[in-house]
């Protein structure tokens, strides 16, 4: 068994992700090496940047390629339940043999919990199912009664279902789409502010509720300055979880809108300090340390 990783590239959209003619190429080299292509992971929301890999490129692709073809959507998942999503939502339909989110990243359930969304079950049961007389009978399954031990390697797992439960009773569908659109207005107000600021610039462009930018000046050394001044805020008492990160050699800052307890007046909190910052930085006022 081989993994084959594809780098991404930067896509028309704005973002990083990979194409289905970057993957086609890939299996061919994998075929011409002796492999057999029979599973291709995509991603909709990467960590880093989230990032969606060209998923209309993929229309068709895990039927003409015979292969499993499954979407990690592990954080910008959730977002599929917006009906102003609706045609994401269908594509990922149409292209997925299964995608995945996490209960955990934005979906209030808390770790640790994932969804597995499968276009057709019993291809898990025919690879999975435990049988044995010594084993519960799972003649009688049907969707509301399935026989998860059929359905992956594990036979027995923790329970999670009650917490899940309790999160989708108490706020139902409409309470996860306001708290959802929550986390998207705020990132859009940040977006907006950012781009206004003139100091700061976002270095991809993103949708949900991540934001990803840096200084706006290209002097690579004064945008260190400004994420090490953010750092340095954040050890001092401002209690930001701050793990800048890199693209292309860029380190920039991620702001991830999320929290249910996260408030416009946070958002616009951290942004003032980092225009604060932004702005000592051109004005000579943060030296590197020596
Ligand atoms: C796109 C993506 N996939 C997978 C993971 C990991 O999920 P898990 O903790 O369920 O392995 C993450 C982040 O932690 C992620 O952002």
């Amino acid at each position: 068994m081989r993994l084959h990783k594809i780098p991404a590239q930067k896509l028309a959209d704005g973002n990083y992700g990979i194409t289905a003619s970057q993957v086609r190429q890939a299996m061919a080299e994998d075929r011409k090496n002796g492999l057999k292509p029979c599973a291709v992971q995509l991603n909709y929301g990467s960590t880093n940047t989230c990032g969606y890999d060209d998923l209309n490129s993929f229309r068709g692709f895990s039927e003409q390629e015979k292969v499993w073809l499954h979407v990690d959507a592990a954080y910008a998942g959730p977002a599929l339940i917006l009906p102003e999503y609706r045609e994401r939502s269908l594509l990922m339909q149409e292209i997925a043999t299964s995608f995945n989110f996490n209960g955990s990243k934005w979906f209030l359930c808390g770790v640790d919990s994932a969804f597995l969304f499968i276009k057709d079950r019993q291809l898990l049961k025919r690879v999975f199912a435990a049988d044995g007389d010594y084993m519960a009978r799972s003649d009688a399954e049907q969707i509301y009664n399935p026989e998860f031990k059929d359905w992956s390697i594990p036979l027995g797992r923790r329970f999670r279902a009650l917490r899940i439960w309790m999160v989708l009773s108490y706020f139902g569908r409409q309470g996860l789409q306001e708290f959802l659109r929550i986390s998207i207005d705020q990132a859009d107000a940040a977006r907006k502010k950012i781009d206004a600021s003139g100091l700061l610039k976002q270095i991809v462009k993103t949708d949900l509720g991540l934001v990803c930018f840096r200084l706006a000046s290209d002097d690579l050394n004064k945008n260190d300055l400004f994420i090490k001044r953010i750092e340095d805020l954040s050890d001092s008492g401002q209690k930001f979880l701050i793990y800048p990160s890199v693209i292309e050699g860029q380190k920039f800052l991620r702001l991830a809108l999320g929290g249910i307890h996260t408030e416009t007046k946070d958002v616009d909190l951290f942004l003032d300090l980092c225009l604060k910052a932004a702005q000592d930085v051109e004005n000579g006022l943060v030296q590197k340390e020596s």
